[in-house]
């Protein structure tokens, strides 16, 4: 069946900002590990046609470094004006393809290691984050104001660089919201204590991105529901945070949670696939220290379709403003029922890296992905660059063991 005429809500356009999307799909920000020394490449190009031609309404650039210290892999996105000619490649191909372009913009803090970042990881407290594994300097309070600076300058880059939205990430453990939460903002000035004053790191940057974006650039925040383990951030107090984003003026809340150095499959849901993701591993320290000890320190959170929309529908009921839900979207029923219960976009993530065009598939009549959410992709991000373990045609056997294995628990 061809539907090129389907007039169902998930083809209608609609607005971010003054960004005009021409339906209501996003490939969300899911680190693609195809830059080089920090530069983007013709593969990180080629993927993102791909995606553009596959049919989204906007297609972003994952975890893009608003500065050296914001960098957690060589293979991620600097965001600087050095690299705008590239990146202007990048976009100019998906603006052909129909599609907008967005990067996600942010500051990793504490999780990377002085020999990727430049300097002794930093944080909004000293201390150690185990899950790197580093030591990590409390940042000073004219640093802050710096950093927040440099989110405004990223997104004059991204402008410079053909982008129609960029996207903040203040979830995930990710610097802004290392300020959030109380698990690892211990700090005793007025950046730390009540939420209040650890949202006024967030608050900054958000001054200084609103300013940048003036009005020709759409702008999206990635905010956490809970920070998804005991002692993190629970529901309320994100609704407050959400909130506290509207007010500064996002155009839109990406809605999702977890938190990468205490519970990140409470991002994405299922098993980390701990021999894959060592397999790719460079440090040998690192290999083996994360084989033998992994599984303790990352538990499995099953998979659901839609695994965050009960959340979700609590900051619907809260929010006035447009939000995007992400998490678990798998089949064409389960993105309608997102559309039709009051969210304006959703984003995918394992949908797009199994099958770029999805969205043209889901147009045709496909009614579900082909991702089985073995996470083969999210192990082999550590080391290596981004594809689905269905696209490989040279699976190591110990690998090939681990996915026939994760598949069989799943059963
Ligand atoms: C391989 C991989 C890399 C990811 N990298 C990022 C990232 O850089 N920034 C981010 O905010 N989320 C990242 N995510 C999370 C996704 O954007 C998304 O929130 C999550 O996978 C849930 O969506 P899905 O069920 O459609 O995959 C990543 C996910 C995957 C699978």
């Amino acid at each position: 069946m061809n539907n090129e005429k389907d007039t169902s809500l998930l083809f209608t356009p609609a607005n971010i900002g003054p960004v005009m999307l021409r339906n209501r799909t996003i490939r969300s920000a899911a680190f693609e590990g195809m830059g080089r020394n920090n530069n983007p490449t013709d593969e990180l190009r080629d993927y993102h046609l791909s995606v553009a031609r596959g049919g989204v309404g906007m297609t972003t650039l994952a975890y893009a470094g608003i500065c050296e210290s914001a960098l957690s892999f060589k293979t991620q996105i600097w965001l600087r004006p050095e690299i705008v000619p590239q990146l202007r490649e990048i976009t100019d191909g998906i603006h052909d393809a129909g599609a907008k372009a967005s990067i996600q913009i942010g500051h990793c803090g504490n999780m990377t290691h002085r020999s990727t970042a430049g300097c002794l990881p930093v944080a909004a407290c000293t201390g150690f984050n185990l899950y790197s594994p580093t030591f990590c300097r409390g940042l000073r309070k004219y640093e802050l104001q710096t950093l927040a600076r440099q989110f405004g300058d990223a997104v004059n880059t991204a402008r410079d660089a053909g982008f129609d939205c960029v996207e903040v990430h203040a979830g995930h453990g990710y610097l802004i919201s290392q300020f959030l939460s109380p698990y690892t903002n211990r700090r005793r000035d007025e950046f730390g204590g009540s939420l209040d004053n650890r949202m006024r790191f967030m608050r900054m940057c958000m001054e200084e991105v609103m300013k940048a974006a003036g009005n020709d650039m759409g702008v999206l925040v990635k905010t956490n529901m809970r920070d998804g383990f005991k002692g993190g951030l629970e529901i309320d107090d994100c609704i407050t945070v959400a909130k506290e984003l509207e007010q500064l003026g996002a155009h839109a809340l990406v809605l999702s949670g977890g938190f990468v150095s205490k519970a990140p499959m409470y991002v994405m849901r299922g098993q980390m696939p701990i021999y894959t993701m060592t397999y790719y591993m460079k440090q040998l320290w690192l290999k083996y220290g994360v084989r033998m000890v992994g599984k303790y320190m990352i538990p499995t959170v099953p998979f659901k379709e839609l695994y965050f929309l009960d959340d979700a529908l609590r900051f619907r009921e809260a929010l006035k403003g447009q939000l995007v839900y992400v998490g678990g979207a798998v089949s064409r029923e389960g993105i309608d029922k997102v559309l039709s219960s009051g969210f304006d976009f959703v984003q995918m993530g394992r949908a797009l890296i199994n099958e770029p065009d999805f969205v043209n598939r889901l147009r045709e009549g496909e009614e579900r992905c082909d991702c089985d959410h073995v996470n083969y992709c999210i192990g082999r991000m550590y080391g290596d660059k981004m594809v689905c373990h269905k696209h490989c045609t040279d699976i190591p056997k110990g690998i090939q063991k681990e996915i026939d294995k994760i598949k069989g628990d799943k059963r």
